[in-house]
């Protein structure tokens, strides 16, 4: 039999259609294409790694995991039980396990999908993000004073540009609480309101354990976008390759960027993966404003890594090919020790 010595895991996605959504369920397609390009990096570095799914948290996952003993599991896990919340979770088990995994530890995955706290260690590390607000579900709209409009409205709690479509962005005060009741009622979650910046739009991809590593800065080009479209990643421009926002949206690695400017976005990304504690690999999404500076709009510690997405790009831009990519941050996590508990 063949004996693995590492475990991919990765969860199954099928189930993310939401009902009333105006965005649709994240492309399950997307996760397979990923996990096999995993694998496949992996064993051409000599691993012979096992590609575990994950739907609900199970006996039968602890069992596998203590009858294979990794060396190290590769995360792709980013919800679990039906939803993101426990995501953190998972990387709590194999903490409590002691098994060394890839990716940032359980208090940087929940604190990625409270975009709120996120802001306020950002601000405390001097790091500047857009100003904004959190309306909760069934109290009554007070826009403070300092609101200018406009706005846009986001999901506190989600990621991948689920909730953000071309209504998003408000210019009226009926606008705005037509968007925030769609997230309460839809989502049914606490809404983020936030200046809308209208300026460029970058991401940064980090790669690396202990010496984390900017590798490139990637702009989306939104000029080809139609009139009266939000110059924003929707969810629609993110996933949906049919769709015209999509093809509008262009993805441009490495950014045309003075010098001056491509140092001030890294130095900025790479302070805020350290503020947040991301580990191994992340991805910063910073947009600047009319009136200028620059604003970090989302920490992503657990950016899609697979051949065709942002961050494979950004390696490729600063000379790793995708199998360099997956080793590095394989090896990240094999650098770290772990005491495995006794029972396992
Ligand atoms: N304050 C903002 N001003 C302008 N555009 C924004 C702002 N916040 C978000 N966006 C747009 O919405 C997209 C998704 O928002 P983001 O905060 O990155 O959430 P997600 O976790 O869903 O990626 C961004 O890529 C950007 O285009
Ligand atoms: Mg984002």
């Amino acid at each position: 039999m063949q004996r693995y010595d590492c475990v991919i895991l990765y969860n199954t996605v099928d189930e993310w259609d939401m009902d009333g959504s105006d965005e649709g369920a994240y492309p399950a397609n997307l996760v397979r294409e990923e996990v096999s390009a995993v694998e496949k990096s992996l064993a051409a570095a000599g691993f012979r790694p096992f590609a575990l799914p994950v739907a609900d948290f199970s006996k039968g996952l602890v069992e596998t995991l203590t009858a294979i003993a990794p060396r190290f599991v590769f995360n792709l896990c980013e919800e679990v039980n039906g939803g993101a919340e426990l995501e953190m979770c998972v990387a709590g088990l194999l903490e409590l396990m002691g098994i060394p995994y890839t990716g940032s530890p359980p208090l940087t995955l929940g604190l990625a999908l409270h975009k709120f706290y996120v802001k306020q260690i950002l601000a405390s590390a001097d790091v500047p993000t857009p100003w904004g607000w959190v309306c909760h579900p069934g109290r009554k709209l007070a826009i403070p004073g300092r609101a200018r409009f406009p706005l846009i409205v986001k999901p506190e709690h989600e990621d991948a540009s689920l909730g953000i479509n071309s209504n998003s962005v408000c210019r009226t005060a009926a606008e705005l609480k037509r968007q925030i009741d769609y997230i309460h009622e839809i989502y049914g979650q606490d809404a983020l309101v936030e200046e809308y910046l209208d300026g460029r739009e970058f991401n940064v991809a980090i790669l690396g354990g202990r010496e984390p590593q900017v590798l490139a800065v990637q702009e989306i080009d939104f000029h080809g976008l139609p009139d009266g479209e939000p110059r924003i990643v929707s969810f629609q421009a993110k996933w949906d390759e049919e769709s015209l926002l999509f093809n509008r949206t262009v993805p441009i690695c490495p950014a045309r960027l003075s010098k001056r400017l491509e140092n001030k976005i890294k130095d900025v990304a790479l302070r805020s993966h350290l503020a947040v504690g991301c580990r191994d690999y992340s991805r910063i999404d910073i947009r600047t404003a009319a009136r200028g500076g620059l604003f970090v709009l989302e920490v992503n510690p657990n950016p899609d890594l697979s051949p065709d997405a942002g961050f494979a790009r950004a390696a490729r831009v600063a000379g790793y090919s995708y199998g360099e990519m997956i080793l590095r941050i394989a090896e990240a996590a094999l650098e770290r020790s772990a005491v495995p508990v006794r029972g396992f």
